[in-house]
């Protein structure tokens, strides 16, 4: 007997190996690049945090080196992981590019009224969603593009030590520039987005997904309606995996 909330496939375990290394690539970049930056004035977070990752690795210009070289080989590895899970599940990464650039009216729609809700408790029915709903839909789409700039400028900076010439200043300089913008962007959407999507207690049974693949029918159902009605219907009645 099929049973009345039964769990729905919604992500491949690719899909979860290659979010929760993103979050970890993300964590250790932004800790050690925000170590970097020694000029406090430019630093949000002061001095502290540069002398403390410093002294932890030797103290001094030394310690600013291993920074460096750890920021860099996690920058690498970060790219380097991008590309194996492409390899691993391009129909994957095509999907999640699909859905996450393709917007309906009703998305816009679902943006204005969910913002209204949730900041003075206003707002009509939400139209209904498809595998993303709009408010993850435009963090994915400024994660990506976010992400594609900081790769760039990342390896510019990268080889900006060693092979470019010093005509390529200019280009440097843009480096810099496009890498801290693209990477205040992305944070300040990442701070919504583990708010929505780790303490919401609305979005709980979306947070196991991350770990478990499924989420219950009835969750699908009333968060991501679209997505539900798309997928074909197994011999039981109940829906079968999406991607
Ligand atoms: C503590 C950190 C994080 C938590 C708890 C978290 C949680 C989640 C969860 C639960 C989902 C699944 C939503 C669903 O499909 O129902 C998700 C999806 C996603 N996450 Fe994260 N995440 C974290 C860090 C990050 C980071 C650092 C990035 C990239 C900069 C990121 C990018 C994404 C993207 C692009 C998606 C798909 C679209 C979306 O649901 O917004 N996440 N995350």
């Amino acid at each position: 007997m099929t049973p009345a909330n039964p769990e729905i496939k919604r992500h491949d375990p690719s899909d979860i190996r290659m979010h929760w290394f993103n979050a970890a690539c993300w964590l250790v970049l932004l800790v050690t690049g925000l170590g970097l930056i020694k000029n406090e004035r430019l630093n949000p977070l002061g001095a502290w945090l540069p002398d403390l990752l410093r002294g932890l690795f030797g103290g001094g210009s030394a310690g600013g080196a291993v920074l460096l070289v750890i920021h860099e080989v996690a920058g690498v590895l970060w790219l380097v992981g991008i590309l194996v899970y492409l390899g691993v599940n391009g129909r994957g990464g095509a999907f999640f590019l699909r859905e996450i650039f393709s917007v309906r009216p009703g998305d816009l729609v679902w943006m204005v009224r969910k913002m209204g809700r949730m900041t003075l408790g206003v707002g009509g029915e939400l139209p209904p969603q498809g595998y993303y709903n709009m408010g993850q839909k435009a963090f994915a789409q400024t994660s990506v593009l976010g992400g594609i700039v900081i790769g760039l400028s990342g390896m510019v900076l990268l080889a900006s030590d060693k092979l470019l010439p010093a005509a390529l200043t200019v280009l440097v300089g843009w480096a810099v520039t496009l890498h801290y913008l693209a990477v205040g962007l992305v944070f300040a959407g990442l701070l919504v987005h583990i708010y929505m999507a780790a303490i919401s207690p609305e979005e709980k049974p979306g947070f196991r997904s991350m770990f478990t693949g499924t989420v219950p029918q009835d969750y699908a159902r009333h968060h991501h309606g679209l997505w539900l009605e798309s997928l074909p219907k197994g011999d039981s009645g109940s829906e079968s995996a999406a991607k």
